[in-house]
């Protein structure tokens, strides 16, 4: 058992967080609220997409926002699911995108009208065609579970992984969608998936939907994984996966981490005080446990 020393970040209220919420979100308030979440010291952002807005309505200002954002040094990354959306991004000015496709067939097709192996196909395309700059992060989505075909084959999910890096990806990002997965699942995928991806370009992308987000964070901890998505407030979920739920919020990470003495360069109680209150303004459920219980303190 090897626990990181730090953990990097990744913050992802802004694009998973907001994208399934049928009221749009001023474009001024999803900028603020990534200003307000850097201020608490978070510097990586999951912050928009460039995807369809026939598909995703929510998430059709993604170059607006990132135009309007004014905190210093932070990345902004975006969702790019074909060329299109890599143009869109490359207009908009991004260095960091996230490219996409799931482990399960039936629910790629839902959530990006593709077979495993086409939008394989066109992540390939996306990486030979972006500029040698832009860094990207490969998500593998229903990485154990899919919300219509059930449990994943973790072999299969390690040579998707295997693959993206191989053809330039930077780093690979596993998606629990639903988040139906337990530590056993966790265990058994992060056993298989370590023996083809190295650990320093693996994150994790853990929903909080049945209450193991913070269980299958330790995992990926003793696993030594060092890169983890999650969402202030608990805000999330995605539009093709019904019923599910957001990421592990951001509070409860940085709870597990400060007691665990893993560094994180963020403070939990301004990320509490951030989301709490965009949830206030905008009537949403605020998530985190750790956030509601300092808050009352
Ligand atoms: P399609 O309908 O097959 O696209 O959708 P198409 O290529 O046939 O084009 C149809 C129309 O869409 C055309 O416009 C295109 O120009 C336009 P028209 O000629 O009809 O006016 N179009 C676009 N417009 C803007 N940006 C684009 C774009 N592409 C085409 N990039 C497509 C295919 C991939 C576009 C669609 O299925 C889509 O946008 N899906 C995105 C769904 C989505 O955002 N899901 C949530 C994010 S994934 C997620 O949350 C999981 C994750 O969090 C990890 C995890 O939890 O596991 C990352
Ligand atoms: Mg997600």
């Amino acid at each position: 058992m090897s626990f990181p020393a730090t953990v990097h970040v990744v913050e992802s209220s802004s694009r998973d967080g907001l994208q399934s919420l049928g009221a749009i979100i001023p474009t001024e308030a999803k900028a603020a609220l990534i200003d307000a979440l850097a201020a608490t010291g978070i510097t990586d952002f999951d912050a928009v997409s460039f995807v369809s807005p026939k598909w995703v309505p929510q998430m059709a200002d993604g170059a607006e926002v990132v135009a309007a954002v004014t905190a210093p040094n932070v990345t902004l990354g975006g969702l790019v699911p074909n060329m299109k959306g890599l143009e869109n991004a490359m207009a908009a000015g991004l260095t960091s995108i996230g490219v996409l496709t799931a482990a399960s067939d039936t629910f790629n097709e839902k959530n990006i009208n593709a077979t495993v192996d086409e939008s394989m196909h066109r992540i390939r395309r996306i990486i030979l065609e972006a500029p040698e700059a832009v860094t990207i992060n490969a998500y593998v989505s229903t990485a154990t579970h899919c919300p219509f075909e059930g449990e994943q084959d973790p072999d299969w999910v390690a040579h998707l992984g295997e693959t993206l890096l191989e053809w330039g990806a930077h780093t690979v990002t596993l998606g629990e969608t639903i988040g139906k997965a337990t530590p056993y699942h966790m265990e058994r995928l992060l056993g298989e998936v370590l023996g083809r991806v190295p650990v320093d370009v693996l994150g994790v992308h853990l929903h909080d939907t049945y209450g193991q987000a913070i269980a299958n964070t330790l995992v990926a901890l003793e696993h030594g994984v060092a890169k983890m998505d999650s969402s202030a407030g608990g805000l999330g979920g995605c539009p093709y996966a019904p019923g599910a739920s957001g990421n592990v919020a951001t509070e409860d990470l940085l709870y597990l981490l400060d007691g665990m003495g893993i560094g994180h360069g963020i403070d939990l109680r301004s990320v509490a005080e951030v989301a709490e209150r965009f949830c206030a303004e905008h009537n949403l459920t605020y998530n985190s446990r750790a956030g509601r219980a300092l808050l009352a303190a």
